[in-house]
């Protein structure tokens, strides 16, 4: 990774001077004529950033092309995602568990729990480590990081000094982000579980330092879902003519139309008839095959950033990939490159509950008609209230207890876990209330293990390669996993026996108790059995298109995030972390972006073709 600041002008085409164009596979001519310089597949976090920050030099072109709708409207129901489901999770009582990923302009950052973490310095001092390339260092993310973000108030105006540190926040980016707007009961729980107990405080859990119980910076902004096209697509940057936006297109390959650079992505329009202009909804999206392919050309680079799942998807339709594998799908192997949608790595993510004496919970929202229109009314003006808040108001990141015996075997025996120094073995979350309807009122626990060694796959279906792929997170296949979730279930009993939360807790839900009276015995059959029973998708999936140092012989992308051994190709999405960065990963995505913007920019501008046509 090589940046430079100097300023040698890019050559490109320039776009149709026409304004805020967004254009609608499914209805609209399309810009195809025109030759951008750049071809973004897919709008999520990453391809909105770089979408964005390429075209700030006019001289720059890109094309933006998105699988989902625009949606410019305020609610994003569920029919905004590909309905993605696991393979059966063998080690996880063969359960297919539900993937819900963003199929919208904005990608997940619109369908997701809005929760802000930057992960620890260890992690990028790792990944620095691993790449062989201090770019990825804390020090540089750090910088991105401050550029992204505008930190706002609170939806409640609250007084937030002592909840975070302003020295490390930025407040002139395109992200609007904010801690906590609205108070709960069980923030004072928390604060005073803190208060009275040696689990420690941290001001600032996004300062590099990740460790102990903080307040959640979340992705809203005036009370209100930031998405990365909120933020980075916003009608003044849809403005620029150097930007062209297709919706309701799905990239089904890239290709190289002339010669061995990849050049070209072949997609086709999804959606139907009815689409309503209005509002920007198509009312059916399918994966139809069928559909006439279309051909769009970059005359730099293509850039992949469709997602962990949907680039490897894309990559390996393309014929990029295991040779073996790919011809027994009747797919011709055009690179090879065995990484592609291999070594994937989630958070492991289980629920605990326990019904609760209290009425102020936000189940009522769930289950309750009445109590759910006040407070719609309530968030309708003046962006206040439950419906104005994120998903949690404080959590905790911690690691294992090095004075436990047990923790020193477990260390021992998995001395290849890539947890790094300050990083986190394990979240926690206090969720008030419960995660599906009911008529009473909750209290859950969200368990995450961070750094987990379980490694899944993408792989394609060999009886539709083009259609949904096969997604294997592979939970709980190392029992490391299962031995950092029995640490922090552990943990979080002991956070909760404390007398505060004696009379706030009633009973355990869904097998809880079995677990609970198990606690102080060796028997972990109930615990283990509750994790397998219950793991969620962690909505964090990394590592199927990992970056790997210049010339090794793993991975799929160099540090600069260019496919091995491929001109004109480049990836930049979350499938390039080698590992879950400590927590979500929505951040340290828009992070990467950031970087990579730059990357790709300075290195253009170091083309040998791009001085010559200077001159
Ligand atoms: C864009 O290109 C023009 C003409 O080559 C050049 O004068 C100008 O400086 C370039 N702008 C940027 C921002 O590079
Ligand atoms: C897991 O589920 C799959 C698909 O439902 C089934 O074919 C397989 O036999 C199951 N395996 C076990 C161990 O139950
Ligand atoms: C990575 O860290 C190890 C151990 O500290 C060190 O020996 C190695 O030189 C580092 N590699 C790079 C590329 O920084
Ligand atoms: C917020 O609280 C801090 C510490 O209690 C205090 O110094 C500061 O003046 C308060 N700010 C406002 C705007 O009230
Ligand atoms: C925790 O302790 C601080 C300092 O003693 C005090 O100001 C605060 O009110 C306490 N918070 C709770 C929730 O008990
Ligand atoms: C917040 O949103 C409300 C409702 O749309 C709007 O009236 C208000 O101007 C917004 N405030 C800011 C600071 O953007
Ligand atoms: C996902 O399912 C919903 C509800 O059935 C549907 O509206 C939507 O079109 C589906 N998404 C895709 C990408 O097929
Ligand atoms: C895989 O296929 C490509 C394209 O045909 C070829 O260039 C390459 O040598 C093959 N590699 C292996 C390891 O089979
Ligand atoms: C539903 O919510 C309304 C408004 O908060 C409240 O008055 C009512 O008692 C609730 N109904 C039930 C069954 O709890
Ligand atoms: C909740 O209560 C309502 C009204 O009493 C009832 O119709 C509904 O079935 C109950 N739901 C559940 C999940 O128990
Ligand atoms: C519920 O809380 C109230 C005080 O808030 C307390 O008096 C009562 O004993 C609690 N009920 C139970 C069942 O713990
Ligand atoms: C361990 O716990 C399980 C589940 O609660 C129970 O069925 C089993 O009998 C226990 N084993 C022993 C040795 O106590």
């Amino acid at each position: 990774m090589l940046k430079t600041t100097s300023t040698i002008a890019f050559l490109s085409v320039l776009a149709p001077l026409c304004a805020a164009v967004v254009y609608d596979a499914t209805l609209d001519a399309l810009p195809l004529n025109t030759i951008h310089g750049y071809v973004i597949v897919r709008g999520g976090v990453a391809g909105s950033v770089v979408a964005n920050r390429l075209t700030e030099n006019a001289n720059v072109s890109v094309l933006l092309i998105e699988a989902g709708p625009l949606l410019s409207w305020l609610g994003i129901p569920s029919t905004y995602q590909w309905n993605y489901t696991t393979v059966p999770q063998l080690s996880a009582s063969n359960r297919s568990i539900s993937y819900p990923r963003g199929h919208i302009l904005g990608g997940s950052s619109a369908i997701n729990g809005m929760v802000y973490d930057r992960a620890a310095t260890s992690d990028f001092d790792k990944l620095a480590n691993m790449t062989g390339d201090s770019g990825w260092a804390w020090e540089s993310m750090l910088t991105y990081y401050e550029k992204l973000e505008t930190s706002g108030p609170p939806a409640d105006g609250h007084n937030i000094t002592g909840q975070f540190d302003p020295s490390v926040h930025g407040f002139s980016g395109p992200l609007g982000v904010s801690l906590p707007g609205y108070s709960q009961t069980l923030d004072s729980l928390v604060l005073e579980t803190l208060n009275n107990s040696s689990f420690p405080y941290n001001e600032d859990s996004n300062s590099g330092n990740e460790l102990g119980f903080a307040w959640q910076v979340s992705t809203i902004n005036n009370g209100t879902r930031t998405t990365a096209a909120t933020a980075y697509l916003a009608d003044n940057y849809l403005a620029r003519p150097n930007l062209d936006v297709v919706v309701n297109a799905l990239v089904t390959r890239v290709l190289a139309s002339n010669g061995s650079d990849i050049d070209t992505i072949e997609f086709h329009a999804v959606g139907n008839s009815k689409f309503d202009q209005s509002v920007h909804i198509a009312t059916t999206l399918t994966w139809s095959s069928k559909a006439t392919n279309l051909n769009v050309e970059a005359s730099r680079e293509v850039i992949m950033s469709a997602g962990s799942i949907n680039t490897p998807h894309i990559l390996l339709n393309s014929g990029i990939g295991d040779n073996a594998t790919l011809s027994a799908m009747n797919i011709t192997p055009v690179h090879y490159l065995p990484s592609v949608g291999q070594n994937m790595l989630d958070t492991t993510v289980i629920y605990v509950s326990w019904e609760v004496n209290s009425t102020d919970t936000f189940d009522a929202l769930l289950n309750n008609g009445t109590a759910r229109a006040e407070a719609f009314a309530e968030w309708n003006t003046p962006r206040t209230g439950r419906m104005a808040n994120g998903v949690i108001n404080l959590s905790g990141m911690l690691q294992m207890n090095e004075s436990n015996p047990t923790v020193q075997s477990i260390h021992q025996q998995y001395s290849d876990s890539i947890a790094g120094s300050n990083d986190a073995d394990f979240e926690m979350w206090f969720i008030d209330g419960y995660t599906t309807t009911s008529n009473s009122t909750y209290f859950s626990m969200l368990y995450g293990v961070l750094s987990p060694m379980s490694r899944g796959s993408v792989t394609l279906n060999a009886s539709d390669p083009m259609g949904p792929p096969l997604i294997d997170p592979n939970y709980f296949a190392s029992e490391y996993d299962v031995l950092v979730m029995r640490q922090a279930l552990l943990t979080g009993f002991d956070f909760v026996s404390s007398e505060q939360w004696s009379s706030y807790l009633l009973e355990p839900v869904n097998g809880l108790a079995e677990v609970i009276e198990a606690v102080g015995t060796s028997n972990f059959t109930a615990m283990d059995e509750l994790m397998r029973n219950g793991v969620q998708n962690g909505a964090h999936l990394v590592a199927t298109s990992s970056m790997s140092p210049y010339g090794a012989d793993w991975g799929v992308v160099d540090p600069d995030l260019r496919v091995k051994g491929l001109n004109g190709l480049r990836i930049v999405d979350a499938s390039v972390y080698p590992f879950v960065p400590g927590g979500a990963t929505q951040l340290p995505t828009y992070c990467l972006a950031e970087q990579a913007s730059d990357v790709i920019y300075c290195l253009a501008e170091q083309a040998s073709d791009v001085i010559k046509a200077d001159q």
